[in-house]
């Protein structure tokens, strides 16, 4: 059996098309059964309808701020369709204790530095600002802490002495595109191992 898996984006979700193809592997251990979005506008959506992949916009401007309203929503959203595990990829709304608690240990995330280095938005312009000379990607499980939950993996480029803030991160995307459909798969495969 496939784990269950809903991906929440916020806009391009170029890391949501990566782990659909993936999963269009039959060997691959996870479905993507739902794409998930505060924002209607977003263009991932019409991917991942395009890949006939079912979406739901649940927008949290109506909700005025209550950010657990609006989490409650999408919460019931996910346990309608059997979800297991949840992928933000490009999800740019901190979550809320609620959202956390729920799923904790299920929410896994790709955030585009070498955490714990540089959590946080800016992460290739502050890597080069520093003088970094290795730069990269993790995909970490979600704690109520921005960013700080428990690594699963990294992947890592080196910064080149002409990068610029958009060569850097368009590197560290093809990264991101390789490790979060690796990650997502070793974490599937660990949730369905059986107890000794
Ligand atoms: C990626 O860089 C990801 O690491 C970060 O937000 C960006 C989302 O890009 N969390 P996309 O929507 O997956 O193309």
């Amino acid at each position: 059996m496939k784990i269950r898996v809903a991906v929440l984006i916020g806009g391009r979700g170029s890391n949501m098309d990566a782990l659909l193809a993936a999963a269009r592997d039959p060997a691959y251990p996870a479905e993507i059964v739902l794409v998930l979005s505060n924002n209607p506008a977003a263009s991932g959506l019409a991917t991942a309808t395009a890949a006939g992949v079912p979406i739901l916009a649940i927008d949290h401007r109506p909700y005025k701020g209550d950010r657990a309203a609006h989490e409650v929503a999408i919460d019931a959203a996910l346990r309608a369709v059997g979800v297991e595990v949840v992928c933000l990829a490009g999800y740019m709304r901190v979550l809320t204790p609620f959202l956390v608690g729920a799923w904790a240990g299920r929410i896994l995330n790709i955030h585009p530095s070498l955490l714990p280095a540089y959590p946080g938005l800016h992460t290739h312009r502050r890597a080069l600002e520093a003088g970094e000379t290795q730069h990269g990607c993790t995909v970490h499980l979600v704690t109520q802490g921005v960013d700080e939950g428990p690594i699963l993996a990294q992947a890592v480029v080196p910064v080149l002495p002409d990068d610029t803030e958009a060569t850097l991160a368009a590197c560290v995307l093809i990264q991101e595109h390789r490790l979060y459909p690796a990650a997502l798969a070793d974490f599937a495969r660990a949730l369905r191992r059986p107890l000794p």
